[in-house]
């Protein structure tokens, strides 16, 4: 293991297996549930790639890929609860089935702001996916149709999640201690 992660104290919550297991049973669940249909994939930028390249090879389906920036967290580690849309969609998706892939969904402000701005454009249906759901810490009330895995309430980085813009390339998900 890389001294720097070592070095960062962090602690391996789920190893690289472990998520690539969990991912391909997502992949094959969404496939069931969509059969014979057409999906938009919309990736949540930028905490969801890493988790979107992997979950769309474990998808045997048609698919188009699109992507959303949102901001909702600044260089700390709490939810401001200001999300504003930092990169849009390029296609429109009125009319399609739109699943949504996000990292982690902790308060839960970013996913609600997002699906109502998407529910707006007037699409067939709206579905979410998320890697993580941290559950406990939930301040509005939205459903997630796909989860990976639900976490107690720690800070975690890695595969694609960040903290100050670091650590997405770990290929396992730790806790970080600061
Ligand atoms: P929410 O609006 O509070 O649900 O926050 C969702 C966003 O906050 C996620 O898409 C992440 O970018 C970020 N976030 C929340 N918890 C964590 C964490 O434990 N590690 C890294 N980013 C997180
Ligand atoms: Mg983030």
């Amino acid at each position: 293991m890389s001294e720097l992660w070592c070095a960062r104290n962090i602690d391996t919550l789920f190893s690289a297996t472990q998520i690539q297991e969990r991912v391909r049973e997502l992949g094959r669940q969404i496939t069931q549930d969509h059969a014979g249909r057409e999906l938009v994939v919309v990736c949540v930028l930028r905490g969801a790639f890493v988790f979107m390249a992997d979950l769309v090879r474990s998808i045997d389906l048609p698919i188009t890929c699109e992507f959303i920036g949102i901001s909702s967290y600044g260089n700390d580690t709490e939810s401001s609860g200001v999300v504003r849309v930092t990169h849009d969609l390029a296609h429109s998706i009125e009319g399609k089935d739109v699943l949504v892939i996000e990292d982690i969904i902790d308060t839960g402000l970013s996913i609600d702001y997002l699906l109502r701005n998407l529910r707006l454009r007037g699409p067939r249906s709206v579905r979410t996916c998320s890697l993580l759901d941290k559950q406990g810490r939930r301040q509005v009330n939205c459903p997630v149709d796909y989860v990976g895995f639900t976490i107690p309430d720690h800070f975690v980085v890695g595969y694609g999640l960040d903290v100050a813009q670091k650590f997405r390339n770990l290929p396992f998900i730790g806790i970080y201690h600061a």
